[in-house]
């Protein structure tokens, strides 16, 4: 049996709570011999800042680099607020994104049938909802030159971001979210804001394009982000998959947890371009969620988007379709169970900790 490496980067806050639980399947999985795993570990965030004053060190990047898979778990808090801008725990996970080239950032927002309840919008609206998010992840106006802070001279200072998009950033991002379209409900929506912004004008033409070229089988319509927004609470279940940017993609995916019932629900995949040669990526796996400093160190987060992280890291870096799908469907078994940790709890239900969650999990995994 070929061993997978892993290089896990806890972080901060609850990421170290939640990958505890990520470790407690990894375990089971490496005892059964269902599949093997060696696990190796750093630093991220400010943990990696208290620990030599970076937000991730160049040997923890080039371990990120030679590994199979990164499992990420959060970053942040208000503990470095007042840390350099360019060494703040965010810059890590920004850093990793970057250098390994993860272009496509995949957000599925899933509502779990026990679940239609615990969202804060109307049964109806949530019941069976199956959408991914496609975000892209290395550009816009999260890496866009210049970005900076300029002493006017007057007693005003300028702050400047700057958004930017290549043809190429747009093509690779949209055909990521056309093929995925063809294994789900062929259905794409592309979200920009042409209306203000010349990088939305070349997106929309650019996704006209691609659809045109190469994915006409693929049903495709545009909208403004900010209707995409309201589309989203209003009725998400018109939609299959949305393509956007950077920041559009950060913000969507938010609202898009919420729809499932808790931000500690949402997985991610983020994904580099195929080896030409090897056919490998690069890829890291992270929670849509932050390290959650309001209930940090109390052992009550929801471990479930980190768990459902690492379901994704077996379906696309090591196509192990089987053992994904039955991680997922024993998340699917112990919320039928009606076990819930806070952010989930509901009428009926029986409130659980982070590691009582973990371990129910790895039962399920275990006897389905
Ligand atoms: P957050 O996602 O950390 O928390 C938002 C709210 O959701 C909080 O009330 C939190 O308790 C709740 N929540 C989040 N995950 C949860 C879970 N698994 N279980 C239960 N409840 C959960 O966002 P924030 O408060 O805006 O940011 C806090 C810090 O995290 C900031 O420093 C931010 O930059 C950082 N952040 C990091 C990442 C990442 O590392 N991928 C993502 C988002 C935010
Ligand atoms: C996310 C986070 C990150 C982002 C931060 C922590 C850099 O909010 O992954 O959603 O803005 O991309
Ligand atoms: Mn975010």
């Amino acid at each position: 049996m070929t061993t997978r490496s892993l290089f896990l980067l806890p972080g901060d806050g609850i990421g170290p709570e939640a990958m505890t639980e990520v470790r407690k399947l990894i375990a089971h999985m490496n005892e059964v011999e269902e599949a093997r795993f060696s696990i190796d570990e750093g630093l991220v965030g400010g943990s990696a800042y208290d620990s030599h004053g970076q937000a991730i060190s160049d040997d923890d990047m080039k371990k990120a680099m030679a590994a199979d898979a990164v499992l990420f778990g959060a970053v942040g808090g208000p503990k470095w607020d007042g840390v350099p801008y360019e060494v703040r725990p965010e810059a890590g996970l920004l850093r990793l994104r970057k250098d390994m080239a993860l272009f496509a950032n995949l957000r599925p927002a899933i509502c779990y049938p026990a679940l239609a309840d615990s969202s804060s919008l109307k049964p109806d609206v949530v019941e069976g909802l199956d959408i991914l998010i496609v975000r892209e992840l290395t550009g816009g106006v999260y890496f866009g030159e210049p970005k900076e802070i300029i002493d006017l001279g007057n007693g005003q200072k300028r702050g400047i971001d700057t958004q930017v998009y290549d043809t190429f950033e747009i093509e690779r991002i949209s055909g990521v979210a056309f093929e995925l379209a063809r294994t789900r409900s062929n259905k794409v929506c592309s979200m920009e804001k042409r209306n203000v912004m010349k990088s939305g004008v070349l997106w929309n033409e650019v996704v006209t394009a691609t659809h045109k070229e190469k994915f006409s089988d693929v049903e495709l319509t545009h909208m403004l982000a900010d209707a995409g927004g309201m589309q989203l609470v209003r009725w998400p279940k018109q939609f299959d998959v949305i393509v956007t940017d950077n920041l559009f993609g950060d913000m969507l995916s938010d609202v898009a947890a919420m729809l499932t019932g808790s931000l500690g629900m949402l997985p991610s995949a983020s994904l580099g371009a195929p080896d030409s040669l090897t056919g490998k990526r690069k890829a890291l796996y992270e929670p849509v969620h932050g390290s959650a400093p309001d209930i940090a160190g109390q052992g009550i987060a929801n471990p479930i988007a980190m768990i459902a992280s690492f379901a994704m890291c077996l379906r696309y870096s090591f196509n192990d379709i089987e053992t994904a799908d039955r991680v997922e469907k024993a998340i699917s078994n112990v919320l039928d169970q009606g076990l819930r940790t806070g952010d989930i709890m509901s009428d009926g239900c029986t409130k659980v900790s982070t590691s009582q969650m973990g371990d129910a999990i790895v039962k399920a995994y275990a006897t389905a």
